[in-house]
């Protein structure tokens, strides 16, 4: 059945997420904070709201897709939020990679309005996004999750359950931990091959069906290979998310002695300009640090 849906953030993720709602035949309403980035959603068939709280007047449900905490707040509980233009009984996801603590407030304010929320993060790149094919952890009410759940279908091949609110995204960051470190692991081993003169592509070749095989591998790898820095998922926000699971660690009492490493190594990236990079510009990072670069 097809649905009438604000799509908020129209950025490396939101794009593709949203042209996959289309393709299945939803009718989109979308803002995007810098108007030009809407065109090929426009062009698509989408319509363009004036702000957030327009995308979601007489939207059954609402996506949100933008960067980090305050930046969710801002869009759905802002003055011009979504929140303002949402019927009773409407649903807002947000899949942005946010703290748990401040999903459970957003949650908390949309019921008092009437509304439904849900955080459901996704995990899978931009590629994922493109494909259709992400994979989403979420937090919330089942009956919610069950109600767009054939919403998610078309952005997402794996949707996962996860409980209370804020679940999503304690999951996603229990993800991005891992993968920070891996991006430390493919950066440290590559800079290793590259100091001790070998072939990349040969390396690449011999090991990625192995032990050593990983998502980072085959992704990031080739185009550390390439030297292609431009971004998938950019080192700032990969920094955020770091920020985000040491920061609820924290709350937990439970050090991350690695993903702090990863952290500062991200940092020394940032440090010099190349925080809009690619995460396999961390593969830099680590040469800069010991002055081979
Ligand atoms: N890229 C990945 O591989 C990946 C994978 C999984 C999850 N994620 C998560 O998905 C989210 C989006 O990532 P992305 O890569 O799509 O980021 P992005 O390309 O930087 O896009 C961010 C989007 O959010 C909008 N935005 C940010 N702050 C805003 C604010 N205060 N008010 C209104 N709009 C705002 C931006 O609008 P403008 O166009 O005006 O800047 C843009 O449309 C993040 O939470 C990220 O951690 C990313």
């Amino acid at each position: 059945m097809s649905s009438t849906i604000g799509f908020i953030g129209a950025g490396t993720m939101g794009r593709p997420m949203a042209l996959n709602l289309l393709k299945a035949g939803h009718s989109i309403k979308a803002y995007n904070r810098t108007k030009a980035k809407l065109e090929p959603l426009l062009a698509a068939g989408a319509t363009a709201a004036d702000s957030c709280s327009d995308a979601a007047v007489g939207a059954d449900s609402v996506i949100t897709m933008v960067s980090d905490s305050p930046d969710v707040q801002e869009v759905i509980l802002g003055d011009a939020g979504a929140l303002w233009g949402c019927g009773k009984g409407s649903i807002v996801v947000d899949m942005s990679t946010i703290s748990p603590t401040v999903a459970v407030e957003i949650g908390e304010a949309c019921k008092q309005r009437g509304v439904e929320f849900l955080d459901a993060p996704v995990t899978g790149g931009e590629q994922g996004a493109v494909n259709g094919t992400l994979s989403a952890m979420v937090g919330g009410n089942l009956d919610t999750l069950n109600a767009v759940r054939p919403i998610l279908s078309a952005m997402c091949s794996k949707i996962t359950y996860m409980g209370m609110s804020g679940s999503g995204q304690s999951a996603k960051l229990c993800n991005q931990v891992i993968c920070a470190l891996n991006i430390l692991a493919v950066s440290e081993g590559m800079a290793l091959a590259q100091a001790a003169g070998l072939d990349l592509v040969t390396l690449l070749h011999a090991i990625k069906g192995g032990a050593a095989g990983s998502w980072m591998m085959d992704n990031l790898v080739p185009k550390m290979i390439d030297e292609n820095w431009s971004p998938g998922f950019r080192i700032s926000l990969q920094q955020k998310d770091i920020r985000l699971a040491l920061e609820w660690a924290q709350e937990l009492s439970l050090p991350l002695l690695g993903t702090t490493t990863a952290q500062q190594v991200m940092r020394a990236a940032e440090a010099r300009g190349w925080g809009d990079q690619g995460t396999q510009a961390t593969v830099n990072a680590v040469k800069a640090i010991a002055d081979r670069l």
